[in-house]
């Protein structure tokens, strides 16, 4: 379904990706993991038309889309629900989650947003209050709902759980258990690699913007040395 080939990028003068090449087939949950500053992010921002890139090529569905718009790019199907969050503070949930469905033109945002607060009770109870009123947990419930919104066929998180107890990282990754189950195609960045590992299918190890290491979730949570630097053990 996407396919990155020996993708290069950075900022200004500064390369952050050297040339990283990974897949993922429909409706499998893939998940990068990495240290701090590998470049996780900035692969994500390349795949959405964020940032443009300076060598390789990124195709989906069979067809380029690096050099597209960002816009252009949800529209084909691609959906980020981005680091740190960054639902619109000002305005209100029902609107936050509206504007997940601006690029859609169909009659049925009223119904999708019905079962997005079925998925999401607490969005329910907080319609109309100001999103950037919501705790961290809220927040982040919000921007999952906003960006299934757009009816994406690949949903890509970076960090979900970043910042929440326990508790709530718990719930984010049930969340993200019942989507996979949806149908939705997942590429997760996650900070919580034994979480990253337990929902994928198959995952990478990017280490200074280079896949250093891929295999089975299972594969990696055994790998010694995965589970020396990730895991903890
Ligand atoms: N807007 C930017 N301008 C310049 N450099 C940037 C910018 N964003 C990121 N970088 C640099 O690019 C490198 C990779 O950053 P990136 O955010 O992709 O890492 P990451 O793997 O997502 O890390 P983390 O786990 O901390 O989120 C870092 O060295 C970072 O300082
Ligand atoms: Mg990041």
């Amino acid at each position: 379904m996407l396919q990155i080939e020996q993708v290069h990028a950075g900022y200004g003068k500064v390369e952050v990706l050297h040339g990283v090449s990974l897949h993922v087939n429909a409706s499998e949950c893939v998940a990068l993991v990495g240290a701090n500053g590998a470049g996780k992010s900035t692969l994500l921002k390349c795949i959405c038309g964020l940032i443009p890139i300076t060598a390789g090529s990124i195709t989906f569905e069979g067809q380029r889309i690096n050099g597209l718009s960002g816009h252009a790019i949800v529209r084909r199907g691609i959906t980020m629900c981005p680091e740190g969050r960054q639902v619109f503070p000002e305005m209100s949930v029902l609107e936050n989650l509206e504007m997940g469905a601006h690029t859609r033109h169909d009659a049925e945002q009223a119904s999708d947003i019905e079962q997005m607060l079925d998925l999401f009770p607490v969005l329910r109870q907080r319609i109309r209050q100001q999103a950037g009123t919501l705790s961290g947990g809220e927040q982040e419930m919000l921007a999952i709902a906003r960006a299934l919104m757009s009816r994406p066929r690949l949903c890509i998180f970076d960090e979900p759980s970043l910042g929440l107890a326990p508790k709530i990282v718990q719930e984010v990754e049930e969340t993200l258990a019942r989507i996979k189950a949806m149908g939705t195609t997942i590429l997760l960045v996650e900070q919580s690699a034994a979480m990253a590992l337990r929902l994928s299918d198959r995952a990478y190890v990017f280490e200074a913007g280079e896949i250093v290491l891929q295999g089975t979730g299972a594969e990696l949570q055994n790998h010694p040395e995965v589970s020396k630097a990730y895991l903890g053990y």
